[in-house]
């Protein structure tokens, strides 16, 4: 059975620390039962560090939903990369569609990039088109994310680095990517790599994002070419979450 990576991005949300402790533990238990699925929990970072010690000993990760390339200085606001790793947390995302809508360039996701390797996150770069048009340009959109935000990814350390592959007009409803179209999209981003790196970029794995549910998680892990999924509204509902998880036994 191949081992299946979900990510739950929680967002803004739960609004309390107590709630968030729920949350996670409904998840943790969720989990516990389906060996071959691991578990990557991106929680608000005020809320991380309290939630990784909490959940040691358990086969589960943490991830900062995002973070500064910068070792430190004068970011109001903003947390290192160094700070995340110092939480508990061992991924962090990077160029979530969110952060980009704030004026994230992939410029700024290369340098992410650099900073979470370095300080040894696995970084997973979120890439995606805004709309998609007859003519195809969302491929030029990936291409550039891609070729931009892995630039300084020296080939030794592309296979710890993550692509999960967020199309913006499938996030937060419940209109999603088909698995098919998904497989064509994994096929692209894998010979982008692959023409930018050689032959190491067949190992980067690859996730969907955007609207996944407790019904579309198992076509997409399927037929989808993905080794995994980002979650995000339904992940933070712990009962469809939960259902989400079992939906996945037959994988
Ligand atoms: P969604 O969010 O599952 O609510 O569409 C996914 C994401 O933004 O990571």
């Amino acid at each position: 059975m191949a081992n299946i990576l979900i990510v739950a991005n929680w967002k803004m949300h739960p609004p309390t620390f107590r709630e968030a402790k729920k949350l996670l533990e409904k998840a943790k238990k969720a989990a516990s039962k389906r060996k071959h699925i691991s578990l990557v929990i991106a929680p608000p970072s005020v809320y991380m560090r309290e939630l990784a010690k909490g959940a040691r000993g358990a086969r589960l990760a943490f991830a900062a939903q995002n973070a500064h390339w910068e070792k430190g200085g004068a970011y109001t606001g903003e947390i290192s990369m160094q700070q995340v790793k110092d939480t508990g947390a061992s991924y962090v995302l990077v160029g979530h569609s969110e952060v980009r809508a704030r004026g994230e360039s992939n410029d700024d996701t290369r340098k992410e990039i650099a900073a979470a390797l370095s300080a040894k996150l696995t970084p997973i770069l979120c890439i995606g088109e805004n709309e998609r048009l007859p003519s195809g340009a969302h491929f030029s959109v990936i291409r550039e994310q891609i070729g931009i935000g892995l630039k300084d990814v020296p080939q030794s350390a592309l296979s710890r680095v993550i692509i999960a592959y967020e199309p913006v007009w499938a996030i937060g409803g419940e209109k999603t990517l088909t698995p098919r179209d998904m497989h064509e999209m994994a096929i692209f981003i894998r010979k982008t790599i692959v023409d930018a790196h050689g032959a190491q970029g067949y190992n980067v794995r690859i996730l969907y994002g955007g609207s996944v549910s407790e019904n579309s998680a198992y076509p997409m892990l399927q037929d989808g070419d993905v080794s995994g999924l980002l979650v995000g509204h339904v992940s933070v509902d712990a009962d469809r979450f939960a259902e989400l998880l079992a939906s996945l036994s037959k994988v």
